[in-house]
């Protein structure tokens, strides 16, 4: 077989190219080692930036994350008991984000993808990218025992932090960055209704906590916890009892429980690749980079990515110039770093470290007050977490 571009992975980041590439005439064929089901039981992110939002309609998906997501024009950041809450639409001229779940952006995609006709195989074993360093790059891999490959221009590496196209790349060729962070997220998803309008972002002396939603009728709720929790000593009464101690009483009184169906432990890291392309190879989304999830940033990052990277391949097919191509890298990390400085700073003034010093404590909470205190801090806050421009 033969394509124009070769995707590998079928999450956002390799489902949003996809379908931008696909309106745009731009042949190409998604392959992904999982199974569709699996791909679409993954709950993680859940707050769009405008830019997002904007890559959904362009690829011609975003009627249902119109017609279901909710805008929000603030969050609220709780310590010491109080709530602070921070105006994004004002402190950003008239800017918000959506709330609308990855799980459903990635059907849409899905969908929309087998409404075009457009060919993805799953369940793709041994994927591997190859070639790539010539001019007449291939992906190999095997399906129900048969070996296949697919000749192609460029293969578009939007398989995740784990997946082969990073590995594919010699070790040398590449410098990565990376921060672990010691501690983990406790994550549920349960059909009781948010505890507030909007986000609620705690620092609290037992750890950070979040309210998020997905809708008026399912919330999603984070626990900061101690890296090596086992997920099996965390009944839902304890999740709840946790979540409830960690949030001014005005909030911890509006928490509703139910039984979660979703549960699960990520661990908080921040890593970055450089560069982003390896010839007739690019890394988009996961793949390059990672940050903890307190900014909100991991999937609009890997739509950004998936912006310049369109943009690139149109620019070489359509206008028969490869500035695009050349500058893809450059233009991806001067964004990616912004967004890895902003993720580390939240993650930094929300969370308790273990052993910090009275020092470190003392900055945080002066962190904290200048944030309520000063305009122009909080403004820095909500330019950079509605989504810097593109
Ligand atoms: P992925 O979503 O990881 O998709 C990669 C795809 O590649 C997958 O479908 C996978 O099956 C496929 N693949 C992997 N390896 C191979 C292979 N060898 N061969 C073929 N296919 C392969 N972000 C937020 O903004 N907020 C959050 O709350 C949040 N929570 C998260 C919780 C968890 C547990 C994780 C892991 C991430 C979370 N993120 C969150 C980050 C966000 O979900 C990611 O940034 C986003 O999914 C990136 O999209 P992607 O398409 O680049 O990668
Ligand atoms: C969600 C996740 C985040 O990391 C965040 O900052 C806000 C919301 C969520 O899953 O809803």
């Amino acid at each position: 077989m033969r394509t124009q571009v070769v995707i590998i992975g079928s999450g956002p980041s390799g489902l949003l190219l996809g379908q931008l590439l696909a309106r745009a005439g731009i042949a190409n064929v998604i392959v992904d080692h999982a199974s569709k089901d699996h791909i679409l039981g993954r709950v993680r992110a859940g707050v769009l930036e405008e830019g997002t939002v904007r890559l959904m309609d362009e690829a011609g998906s975003g009627a249902r994350m119109h017609a279901e997501g909710i805008a929000h024009d603030g969050f609220s950041l709780a310590f010491d008991g109080r709530d602070h809450r921070i105006d994004l639409f004002g402190l950003t001229g008239g800017r918000r984000v959506m709330i609308y779940g990855q799980m459903e952006l990635t059907r849409d995609l899905m969908d929309q993808r087998e409404r075009a006709g457009a060919p993805s195989v799953y369940e793709a074993e041994s994927v591997t990218p190859r070639d790539f360093e010539g001019d007449a790059p291939h992906v190999a891999y095997r399906k129900n025992g048969i070996a296949h490959r697919i000749d192609c221009d460029f293969i578009a590496g939007c398989d995740g932090f784990h997946g082969v196209s990073r590995r594919s790349v010699p070790q040398n060729a590449f410098r990565s960055f990376e921060k672990v962070y010691p501690f983990g997220w406790l994550g549920i998803l349960a059909d009781v209704p948010p505890v507030d309008d909007e986000l609620v972002y705690a620092n609290h002396p037992r750890g950070f906590a979040l309210c998020s939603m997905r809708s008026h009728t399912r919330s999603r709720h984070y626990i900061q916890c101690p890296l090596g929790e086992k997920i099996g000593d965390w009944s839902d009464q304890r999740f709840w009892d946790e979540l409830r101690r960690r949030l001014p009483a005005h909030h911890a009184e509006r928490v509703v429980t139910g039984p979660s169906f979703e549960k699960s432990i990520a661990p908080l890291r921040s890593f970055v690749a450089e560069p982003m392309r390896f010839n007739r190879l690019f890394l988009a989304g996961d793949a390059a980079h990672i940050v903890p999830p307190t900014g909100a940033k991991g999937l609009n990052l890997a739509a950004s990515d998936v912006h310049y990277l369109f943009e690139a391949f149109v620019e070489h097919y359509q206008d028969r110039s490869n500035a695009g191509i050349d500058a893809y890298s450059a233009r991806a990390l001067a964004r990616v770093w912004k967004a890895v400085r902003f993720s580390w700073w939240m993650t930094t003034i929300l969370h308790r470290f273990p052993e910090t010093s009275e020092f470190d404590q003392k900055i945080q909470e002066a962190e904290l007050a200048y944030l309520t205190h000063s305009s122009a801090a909080a403004t820095a806050l909500a330019e950079n977490y509605v989504g810097l421009p593109f």
